[in-house]
């Protein structure tokens, strides 16, 4: 992801989240996101974007934190899902993990959201621990991450 990509691909992410399988409460901050919020991202850390004939159609970003690689904002446009695409970005989120020596990717997702927990766990991702935004009693999303397998395990 370049830093002129930043406007698109502020877009992509407020349409993917708008095209969620469920719809969330609290609604997800992603909706809001600008393009100064994204540009910040990249200053923090990095990004891909996935392209069809310079269509974007795929983004996600990502920041070394807590010793991993913390993925956020994985976003595929509405008519370019189920082709693999997702996934896709996941992996390039653990090469870029892999080049920054780092052992494991992590991201977060609504617990509501069965279908992005399915796909994270396909790829290899586990739930840690689970937790409840501002003012809900109950947990609204999950953690996951997965250890890369180059890494060595704990311990
Ligand atoms: C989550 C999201 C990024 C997934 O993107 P995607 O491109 O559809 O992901 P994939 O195509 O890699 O995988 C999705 C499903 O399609 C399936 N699939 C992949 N290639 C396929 C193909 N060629 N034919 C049919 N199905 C296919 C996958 O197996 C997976 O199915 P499963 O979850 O039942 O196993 C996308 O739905 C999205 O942008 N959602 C809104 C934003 C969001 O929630 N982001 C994540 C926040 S944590």
């Amino acid at each position: 992801m370049a830093p002129e990509d930043a406007t698109p691909v502020a877009a992509l992410i407020r349409a993917a989240f708008a095209a969620q399988s469920v719809v969330t409460d609290p609604l997800p901050s992603a909706l809001r996101v600008t393009e100064a919020d994204v540009t910040a991202h990249l200053h923090m850390g990095g990004g891909v974007v996935a392209e069809f004939a310079g269509m974007l159609v795929g983004s996600a970003l990502w920041v070394a934190q807590h010793g991993g690689l913390y993925l956020g904002r994985l976003a595929v446009a509405p008519s370019w899902r189920r082709r693999g695409l997702g996934r896709a970005l996941v992996a390039a989120a653990e090469a870029a993990a892999r080049n920054a020596g780092l052992p494991m990717v992590r991201l977060s997702t609504r617990l509501a959201l069965l279908d992005n927990r399915r796909l994270f766990a396909a790829c290899g991702f586990v739930e840690t621990t689970r937790e409840a935004h501002p003012g809900h009693a109950a947990p609204t999303f999950v953690n996951m991450e997965k250890r890369l397998s180059w890494a060595p395990g704990p311990g």
